[in-house]
């Protein structure tokens, strides 16, 4: 299984950085944790990580100051790591850092968000009279606590609860939400569906684009509807393939050929296909290039699309 490489940064005590290994451990979990780091040296979690084999990059935030966020984006890159996990990781990242990262930094938050963001989140719900509280796994964006939720977990609170009381209870609640919601961001981009979805949206931005199915594979074809013609079509592991694959028409064989020697993890020769010009692009990867995905639909899109819509671009490229 390929699974993804998780970071997990901690500040404290640990008890979900530990939820989220175990769970990486089992052989049908779509992540495994490969590295505990943090801000304080001197964390609990660290040393229980070191005591589960996993590697730990202690990193001092008082010491480093500035130069801290790149010694932890170096440790990172190490690594090979795909998703950060954050648990109970006290320091607010950089935008920048955020940036470099987006889509791949996860955090959890102890309220159902967007109720209570920051600090002293059970005493709030309490003081408000609150019937329920709980933790909330969210995509971690420059606004603090503010990225999209990923999933949530509600936790009654319970008369004579105090701020201690009720804490204990949500942690049992985000020990199980962690991994869970985790394992299903991990897999996302493995997902046919998903990607079907990604590149919709990408193909829609096109004038005159409706769906077309090739062979029962969907596709997506551009011009009025009787002389609809593909421009790109989505094979999921067809043929015995591993790729769930996007084929999109490239200038001949020579430029497949070209780009699949150069550049075998992300072009290929589609099967049945690749004799007709499509070239292949494997989309079930963690690290697709979005944009460059956009760019080939765009080309594609052109090279099938009808003059009347092209003829404006094509008088701008003949400048
Ligand atoms: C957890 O309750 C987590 O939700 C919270 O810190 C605790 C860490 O406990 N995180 C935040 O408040 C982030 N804003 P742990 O170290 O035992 O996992």
């Amino acid at each position: 299984m390929d699974k993804a490489r998780v970071a997990i940064l901690v500040s404290g005590r640990g008890s979900n950085m530990a939820a989220l290994i175990y769970a990486g451990r089992a052989t049908d979990c779509p992540y495994q944790v490969f590295l505990v780091s943090g801000d304080k040296p001197k964390a609990p979690a660290l040393v229980v990580a070191e005591a589960e084999g996993i590697a730990v990059e202690r990193l001092d935030q008082s010491v480093l100051k500035q130069g801290y966020w790149q010694a932890l984006e170096d440790s990172l890159r190490a690594s090979k790591i795909d998703l950060v996990a954050l648990a109970g990781f006290m320091r607010i990242i950089p935008a920048d850092f955020v940036g470099r990262w987006a889509g791949r930094i996860v955090n959890i938050h102890p309220s159902l968000l967007p109720r209570y963001p920051g600090l002293h989140t059970h005493q709030v719900a309490i003081d408000n009279g609150d019937a329920k509280s709980g933790a909330t796994v969210h995509l971690v964006t420059a606004e603090v606590d503010s990225g999209e939720i990923l999933g949530q977990v509600e936790v009654a609170i319970l008369p004579g609860d105090t701020a201690a009381t009720l804490e204990e209870r949500v942690l049992i609640a985000e020990h199980q939400l962690y991994p869970r919601v985790l394992a299903q961001y991990a897999s996302r981009p493995l997902d046919a569906g998903w990607i079907e979805e990604q590149v919709d949206a990408l193909a829609r931005q096109f004038d005159e684009v409706g769906r077309k199915t090739s062979h029962g594979s969907p596709g997506w074809a551009v011009g009025s509807e009787k002389s609809a013609k593909l421009f790109a079509i989505l094979a999921d592991r067809h043929h015995g393939e591993d790729a769930v694959g996007l084929l999109v028409k490239a200038s001949g064989p020579d430029e497949m050929s070209g780009l699949i020697e150069a550049q075998p993890d992300i072009y290929y020769w589609p099967k049945y296909y690749g004799a007709s010009g499509w070239l292949g692009l494997k989309l079930n990867r963690r690290d697709v290039d979005w944009e460059q995905v956009r760019d080939w639909l765009e080309r594609s899109w052109r090279a099938a699309a009808p003059p009347r819509l092209t003829r404006l671009q094509d008088i701008a490229d003949s400048f």
